[in-house]
């Protein structure tokens, strides 16, 4: 049986316990202004993962105006850190303000620039990386990402379907979306075949991964 991506959204929307008031606001005014954050069932999942993981140093790639970031606040305790980029200065704005408003306690670190480059410049170990950034650019980050993660850490990307297109053929999808499309199967195969990680494909929502250092 196919199963309707929408009416799973709304299904899992009625059976969630929901988020805080703030993150809800922030959520629709995101989607009002056409700003990309995490669907409802990556927020689910990320809410269980920090619960059951509850990691104490978490980098996040692709910030945009710090929801998921805020999330992933909300979820962990006053002695985790969270360290985000950003590159896309009306998000990063957007973000900072948002930091004010609900970081009460000072434990975002939002990085302005290129992921790319801030990764390289990276030397702290992170016991949960998230991974949510610019689609194309999975692949060319992950020698930094596994220099970053110590064992036991998990890796979470998210939108590895890329909207279904990824589960077509090269030739099914528009010609300019080909690249990425290469792009995102190219770090998918990494995942598979890299030893040091152990990896699982998620169907939910617009597809995700989960990967854990061993
Ligand atoms: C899907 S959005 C992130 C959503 C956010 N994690 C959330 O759920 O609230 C991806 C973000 O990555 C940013 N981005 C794209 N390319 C980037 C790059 N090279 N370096 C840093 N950020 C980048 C985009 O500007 C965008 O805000």
């Amino acid at each position: 049986m196919e199963i309707d991506e929408e009416r799973a959204e709304v299904f899992i929307r009625a059976h969630s316990k929901g988020f805080p008031e703030y993150l809800e606001v922030l959520e629709k005014e995101a989607r009002q202004q056409d700003v990309p954050v995490i669907r409802k069932g990556t927020q689910e999942l990320l809410r269980f993962l920090l619960c059951l993981k509850r990691p104490k140093n978490i980098l996040e790639i692709g910030t945009a105006v710090g929801f998921s970031t805020l999330l992933m606040a909300e979820y962990t305790g006053a002695d985790t850190k969270i360290t985000t980029i950003e590159n896309y200065a009306p998000r990063i704005e957007k973000a900072k303000k948002n930091f004010v408003a609900y970081d009460k306690d000072g434990r975002i670190n939002l990085i302005e620039g290129d992921a790319g480059e801030v990764l390289k410049s990276l030397d702290d170990k992170y016991d949960l990386i998230f991974l949510d950034g610019p689609k194309g650019q999975y692949e060319a980050y992950l020698d930094d990402i596994l220099r970053l993660m110590p064992e036991g850490a998990l890796l979470i990307t998210d939108n590895i379907f890329k909207e279904g297109d990824i589960l077509e053929s090269r030739y099914a999808v528009e010609r300019r979306d080909r690249t990425i499309h290469a792009r995102m199967r190219d770090f998918l195969l990494r995942l598979r075949d890299e030893e040091s990680l152990e990896s699982v494909i998620l169907s939910s929502g617009d597809g995700a991964t989960l990967s854990v250092k061993i």
